[in-house]
């Protein structure tokens, strides 16, 4: 299995504090079955500046340590970047920290897009289709737990349409978010608009890089061949290595 969406990058975000617990959760997840972590620290402008420049500097920090405690598994980096109009600044001086390297000539970049939890702000559309004219597809992040798209489905479908992806969190089709997510997910998963799951690991106890038993549940539902494509085979495409 592949993580493309978690929060291990010690010391930058919300997610992972420090090294020993960065460690810790990766090792994690390597028992848990994952074989190669995405980290993606959130960029979220006026509270967490990540900047590719910084995400850079520091994977390559975690990278050494992981190394040096023999933690067996493919390691890249991208950001979990929050909706903003700044984003176009970012694309313009080629610092959006993308799913693999700068734009490259007849191939797509993915992005993992944030909306805000509460809503889905206005404007978000051309936001939307800017990006995608510039070959970057937005993936956009756990749209279950949006509490517009809790009360209203259906206003996904029009980003659908522009050519976004949508990723679940493991933990909501397990049930760890609520009900009312897990019940949106299953929604989402069964209408067959998902194309890939990641855990969106922050911590130890209440959000941990765990995706085998969202799996599980996913084989139950919905077949062998629907997980392979959402824990294996489209996170491949997204990293550029399908
Ligand atoms: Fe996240």
């Amino acid at each position: 299995m592949i993580d493309i969406h978690c929060h291990l990058l010690p010391g930058i975000d919300d997610g992972a504090q420090d090294m020993d617990e960065a460690l810790t959760l990766l090792q994690m997840a390597v028992d848990d079955g994952i074989t190669h972590v995405v980290l993606t620290p959130h960029l979220h402008f006026g509270r967490f500046e990540n900047f590719k420049s910084v995400i850079e500097r520091e994977f390559a920090i975690f990278e050494a340590a992981v190394i040096e405690r023999g933690i067996k598994v493919k390691l890249s980096f991208a950001a979990e970047v929050r909706l903003d109009a700044l984003i176009l600044q970012l694309v313009d001086n080629h610092s959006l920290p993308l799913y693999i390297g700068q734009a490259q000539i007849c191939r797509k970049n993915y992005m993992l897009l944030e909306f805000p939890h509460s809503h889905i702000p206005p404007g978000s559309d051309m936001l939307i289709k800017y990006l995608i004219s510039q070959n970057i597809i937005p993936i956009i992040a756990h749209p279950e737990r949006n509490r517009d798209l809790l009360k209203s489905p259906n206003k996904i479908k029009p980003f659908v349409r522009l050519g976004c992806m949508l990723q679940l969190t493991a933990g909501s089709i397990t049930g760890k978010f609520g009900e009312q997510c897990q019940v949106l997910a299953l929604d989402y998963l069964a209408q067959g608009i998902i194309d890939v799951v990641a855990t969106d690991a922050h911590n130890i106890k209440r959000r941990p890089p765990v995706l085998s038993e969202a799996r599980a549940k996913v084989t139950e539902l919905h077949g062998e061949a629907t997980a392979q494509s959402l824990f294996h085979t489209n996170p491949l495409l997204i990293i550029g290595q399908a």
